[in-house]
């Protein structure tokens, strides 16, 4: 009887899951899209007596890292060995390639799953472990859950995958300043990244709201720097410290915790890249050592307030300024084995430099004529140390004014523009253009999303190509999604922020160009949901919503637009106060009159009679045009 509930309960569930959408399950849903995808009919069944085979010791980790994966959720208790024997019936053979193959370079995978034997094979124990992700993507979603789930059928479809990356660098930055994020927060997010094969994890370590590594021989940066006082609302809106106040928010890294975090990455072929972010947004490092600026004032870590952004740079011209970096950086290089620190360089206001003495007289030493190029001066400098400590130097896209330093290697975020012109200039670039690739923005309609600003939906994010026409390819690594994190208080946010933007960033850095498409992509998201549901991931299901705007008809009067970014759905309304349901009028693509006297638009989506967005209250009064500003008719 038992069992025959439970066959109800997954023949509704199932059911419930195909009613909600064209989310069909007998295609493979694998994101980022691999290269190339050969389905075979028949399937291969995981059971508790299936063996998991490594050819080599090179390949024995990923074995039995896979048998660790597989056996939390199906409660089995498989084991790996090694073997020299590469046919063997209910098993799944791990290789590493003897002869390399070419087409499959460092990253890539072949994946050949039959009734008998799943077999991935790869040059590297990278690319093994990049087909272990795929294999964990063609199991049923329940291979998430994080704890046994009895009853399954631990089905993979017989298939034929050869799968490379079209970028080596495809990255995910968290900014651990402006919220502090646990060490095991951290760990987890390196989990879901590797899913989708994401190999860099760029920590925004330091910034004006708290600075998050421990350094031997700088206490104060950690006792000091890394605290401020709590504040919850409306970032840049907070009130400065109090007098007296304390502050109590914060946290950092030790030293131990960061071998911790390098060690768990690097198991998971991924790289970190630290970043300590200077000239600019030092205000933590300041206010721990005030001698390093220009003012020598007492500052205090900033909680999120409005403040003067010439208080939070470096005095270029103090040796301590260069004897503390030094300290630092020697210590980053040492902990972080990555081939790359970031320095940042971001907006810098250099307004002080222009009117302290002691920087107007460097300038004067080093002909220097104008505040650019003493930054410039500044980053060529700290390249030359970063080269010593055997690193290769990142910053943003402001290095490049006023002089780039030799060797450095630009993000470029202020668009793809610095991007293009660094790699005229020779020099590696990674693409993370804000319109693209910020996570920190809006990804559904503003008045449901948690507050933040500007916006990026998961369709223009899909769009996303680090390598624009007519640029060398080899200059350009690859690209890199961007979590700020001032609108994310928290563990749960960072990852609603992610997913399934992350997916579309994914996708772009893989996926070969000829393979991307939206359509196909959002079947693929939809049925990735449940994957984050069995992992219990937050995730934005704000493709389902509309964003609502306003704008000025021909007859001068105001309408209501909507714009949907998936089609499929049916976006219902009404202007009288109640909720809207099945019967109640569909947009369709003309903008709508707002009826006499209505005072809002209540607006849900709909798919085959059920619904899947959130119920939107939109105050008409409230409305804003594209650009977000008041609409206001002329009459
Ligand atoms: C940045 O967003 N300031 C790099």
């Amino acid at each position: 009887m038992r069992k025959f509930i439970l066959f109800i309960i997954c023949f509704l569930s199932a059911f419930d899951i195909l009613a909600q959408g064209d989310i069909s399950s007998d295609k493979l849903h694998i994101i980022p899209q691999p290269v190339s995808v050969t389905e075979e009919k028949g399937f291969f069944r995981l059971k508790s007596n299936t063996g998991i085979f490594a050819t080599s010791q090179e390949a024995a980790e990923s074995a039995s890292f896979l048998a660790s994966m597989l056996n939390k959720p199906t409660g089995y208790r498989l084991k790996s060995e090694l073997t020299h024997v590469v046919r063997k019936d209910n098993s799944i053979m791990l290789r590493i390639n003897q002869k390399r193959i070419g087409l499959l370079g460092n990253e890539g995978y072949a994946l050949k799953v039959t009734p008998n034997q799943i077999r991935i094979s790869a040059n590297t124990r990278d690319g093994l472990f990049y087909g272990l992700q795929s294999l964990m993507q063609i199991l049923p979603p329940a291979v998430e859950s994080r704890q046994p789930v009895l009853n399954e059928i631990w089905q993979v479809p017989c298939v034929d995958i050869q799968d490379y990356p079209r970028f080596s660098w495809r990255g995910l930055m968290l900014d651990v300043s402006r919220h502090f994020f646990s060490k095991e927060f951290l760990l987890r997010y390196i989990d879901e990244m590797v899913k989708y094969k994401f190999n860099v994890f760029h920590l925004h370590l330091t910034d004006d709201q708290g600075w998050r590594l421990e350094i031997l021989g700088l206490p104060e940066l950690t006792s000091m720097g890394a605290w401020r006082v709590p504040r919850m609302g409306s970032w840049w809106s907070f009130a400065p410290p109090q007098p007296g106040e304390r502050a109590d928010y914060g946290g950092y890294y030790t030293q131990e915790d960061i071998r911790e975090i390098v060690a768990y990455a690097q198991k998971r072929s991924v790289i970190i890249v630290p970043e300590i972010d200077v000239p600019a947004h030092s205000l933590a490092l300041i206010a721990a050592y005030p001698g390093l600026s220009c003012t020598k004032l007492k500052y205090s870590v900033n909680p999120g307030s409005r403040f003067n952004h010439e208080d939070d740079v470096l005095c270029v011209a103090n040796d301590s300024t260069w004897m503390v970096l030094d300290k630092i950086f020697t210590q980053v290089a040492a902990l972080f084995p990555g081939p790359y620190i970031h320095v940042g360089g971001d907006e810098a206001n250099r307004s002080f430099w222009s009117h302290h003495e002691p920087d107007q007289e460097l300038m004067r030493k080093e002909g220097i004529s104008d505040v650019a190029g003493l930054q410039s001066y500044f980053t060529k400098r700290l390249e030359k140390l970063i080269l010593s400590k055997g690193k290769k130097m990142i910053g943003w896209d402001e290095i490049l004014e006023g002089g780039v330093a030799p060797e450095a290697t630009v993000m470029s975020w202020r668009g793809m523009q610095g991007g293009i012109k660094a790699a005229g200039m020779k020099h590696e670039v990674i693409m993370t253009p804000s319109h693209y690739a910020y996570l920190d923005l809006y990804q559904g309609e503003p008045l449901v999303e948690p507050e933040t600003y500007s916006m990026l939906r998961l369709d223009t994010c899909y769009a996303f190509d680090p390598l624009p026409e007519g640029i060398d390819s080899k200059y350009i690594l690859g690209g890199q999604g961007n979590l700020w994190s001032e609108s994310v208080p928290n563990d749960r946010q960072a990852e609603y922020m992610t997913w399934p933007r992350g997916f579309a960033l994914a996708e772009a850095l893989w996926s070969p160009t000829n393979k991307r498409n939206w359509p196909d992509f959002v079947r693929r998201v939809e049925w990735r949901f449940q994957y984050l549901d069995e992992a219990q991931v937050k995730y934005a299901r704000s493709l389902y919503d509309p964003v609502i705007t306003g704008l000025i008809g021909a007859d001068d009067s105001i309408k209501v637009k909507m714009e949907s970014e998936i089609t499929g759905i049916d976006i219902r309304y009404r202007f009288d106060g109640t909720d809207p349901d099945i019967f109640s009028p569909i947009y369709g693509v003309r903008p709508l009159d707002i009826p006499k006297g209505a005072t809002q638009i209540r607006v849900r989506t709909f798919r085959k009679g059920r619904p899947l967005g959130r119920q939107i209250n939109y105050p008409l009064k409230e409305l804003k045009d594209k650009d977000g500003n008041p609409v206001k008719s002329k009459s």
